[in-house]
């Protein structure tokens, strides 16, 4: 494994940091996670504006390259700019993580050394994209990461029954004020289709009673996230992800997810466990530090897990 710690990024890394919006978290716990080593083949699957690629490629040019994969073009277009200097050490492909084995046979690549997911959205996502992501911006209500998909936010909360918008709000966002949302949106949409973020920000929380508000977070937080997991097949995508992800590594290679709420913590967590294809050498995960956390607050619920791909030797051993 290369030793990533005394290596302090070059000049031109730390130029680029101050201009960028999107922090990459627990990376240094990442950067040890993956084991890094000479000659070594990385995949990030969720390149966003190209952080935890960069510092792969930058403290430790040993590494022979960095495949990063991204469904968002806007943010891959920034990504671009910004890893250009690496030249052929990083191949960008736009494609849902979920075609990773197709990504790496049209690469020529049969297997490699580690698998980094980040999941979620970006800064990028949030403060720049336009895309209605955050309750307290006035944007039209998109929320798609991928641009190609036909079906945004504002379909689902004007043309979803009262029923299976509560059922979605109560899934994905765990919130016990799901029908009583669902019905308040339903009644607005009535009157005037809701089109935009903040339009809808504000029927949410006019339909949670005050004094129920949520202290720490705005009462509009888990029914956005539910309409992004949703619309973005988020947890399906990762269940897929999960269960084709350990035939692309190497004997010994890993793979590091770092997500960011309970639903998608389970579900490494249970296949970490569970597959026999892997040993999971976090038993708790890993949680940034304090002073990460208060230098960047998106830090804060981010949950690492990292696990080691036995390969099929062990595999046989087992068998016989
Ligand atoms: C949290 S950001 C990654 C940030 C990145 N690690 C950095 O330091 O800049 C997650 C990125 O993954 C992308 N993404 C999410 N789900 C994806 C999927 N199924 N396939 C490909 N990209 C995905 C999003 O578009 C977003 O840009």
């Amino acid at each position: 494994m290369i030793s990533t710690a005394a290596i302090s990024p070059p000049n031109s890394e730390l130029a680029v940091r101050k201009e960028a919006m999107h922090v990459p978290v627990m990376l240094s716990e990442v950067l040890d996670g993956l084991s890094l080593r000479s000659g070594g083949i990385y995949v990030d699957a969720t390149l966003g504006l190209g952080g935890h690629t960069e510092a792969i490629l930058s403290r430790c040019p040993e590494v022979k390259m960095v495949l990063a994969l991204d469904y968002d073009t806007e943010a891959m277009k920034k990504a671009g700019s910004r890893l250009a200097a690496f030249g052929s050490r990083v191949r960008l492909v736009y494609s849902n993580f979920i075609h990773l084995r197709d990504v790496l046979l049209s690469n020529r690549i049969e297997q490699v050394d580690g698998i980094l997911m980040d999941l979620g959205i970006s800064s990028f996502h949030l403060e720049n994209s336009g895309r209605g992501f955050s309750f307290s911006r006035d944007e039209p209500l998109d929320m798609r990461m991928d641009q190609s998909g036909a079906v945004t936010a504002a379909d689902i909360v004007n043309k979803l029954s009262v029923e299976r918008l509560t059922e979605l709000i109560h899934t994905y966002g765990e919130e016990r004020w799901a029908k009583r949302i669902a019905k308040r949106i339903y009644e607005r949409r009535k009157a005037e289709v809701i089109l935009s973020s903040r339009d809808l920000a504000e029927v949410i929380a006019d339909s949670i009673p005050r004094k129920y508000h949520p202290r720490r977070i705005h009462p509009a937080t888990r029914t956005f996230q539910a309409l992004r997991i949703a619309l973005n097949r988020e947890l399906d995508n990762l269940k897929e992800a999960l269960d084709s992800f350990p035939s692309c590594l190497r004997p010994g290679g890993r793979m590091c997810v770092i997500s960011f709420h309970s639903m998608e913590d389970r579900l490494v967590k249970i296949a970490f466990r569970e597959d026999k294809r892997l040993k999971p050498l976090t038993k708790k995960p890993l949680v940034p530090s304090l002073e990460e956390i208060n230098s960047n607050p998106r830090a804060r619920s981010a949950k690492l897990r990292v696990a080691q791909y036995r390969g099929q030797n062990t595999a046989l051993t087992q068998l016989l």
